[in-house]
């Protein structure tokens, strides 16, 4: 499974990426706000100085909502870097959208997915990752793991290339279940990553062995 960072914060993203396990970023409008990113100028250097911090697929989202809007702003964000892809949301004018950038070259990432259906939609339009929101789904009273699963089931049955790309993810054991369900790849912020590591015993045993080699 690829581990992407979900975060507009430069800071975060050298953090992951000095890990040396870091695949890629996702960024999304309000990811971007936070870091009081305006103006189209800003936006696309912004993006640009991300595709130079990290060597991997970098996702970044159209605003438009219109099919020859998103299709121009998809062609100026994919013109930054060879690594940007464009991320459109699940709506009927993003998947003809999507199957454009299909046709024409380009990658993107089907955002803003809740349902077997729409990823279904998604993989059809040739999206190179679809992203199922497995917080918010959890939010709404459903099984956002359930989803990946289902999603990962289709998926395979159909074969389909399209990638499961896990997105709202809360927590370290999201990513857990995440790899579990199949998930291609996770996107988490970096609380989540770090989340990873930590487990009482190791603290415990490391500060044994430490106390214990002074003896040595
Ligand atoms: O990748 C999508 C993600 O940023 C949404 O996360 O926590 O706002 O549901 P969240």
């Amino acid at each position: 499974m690829k581990f992407f960072i979900d975060t507009a914060n430069l800071a975060h993203i050298k953090e992951a990426n000095d890990l040396g396990i870091l695949d890629g970023v996702t960024t999304n409008p309000s990811l971007m706000a936070k870091e009081g990113i305006k103006g189209q100028e800003n936006i696309l250097k912004h993006y640009a100085d991300i595709c130079a911090l990290v060597e991997g697929d970098v996702s970044a989202e159209v605003l438009s909502t219109d099919f020859n809007g998103m299709v121009e702003e998809g062609k100026k964000l994919a013109a930054i870097h060879k690594n940007i892809v464009v991320k459109v949301p699940m709506i009927k004018d993003g998947i003809k959208a999507i199957k454009w950038f299909t046709d024409n070259g380009i990658r993107t990432n089907c955002t803003l997915v809740f349902s077997a259906g729409q990823a279904i939609l998604a993989a059809k339009a040739g999206a190179t990752y679809v992203s199922p929101f497995i917080g918010r789904v959890d939010d709404s009273n459903w099984d956002g793991i359930v989803l990946i699963e289902q999603l990962s089931h289709i998926y395979s049955v159909q074969g389909f290339d399209t990638q499961i790309l896990a997105a709202s993810i809360r927590n370290a054991l999201h990513i857990v279940r995440s790899a579990e369900a199949g998930a291609h790849v996770c996107t988490c912020p970096l609380d989540s990553i770090l989340g990873l590591l930590k487990h009482p015993l190791t603290d415990i045993g490391l500060a044994k062995f430490l106390e214990d080699a002074k003896k040595m």
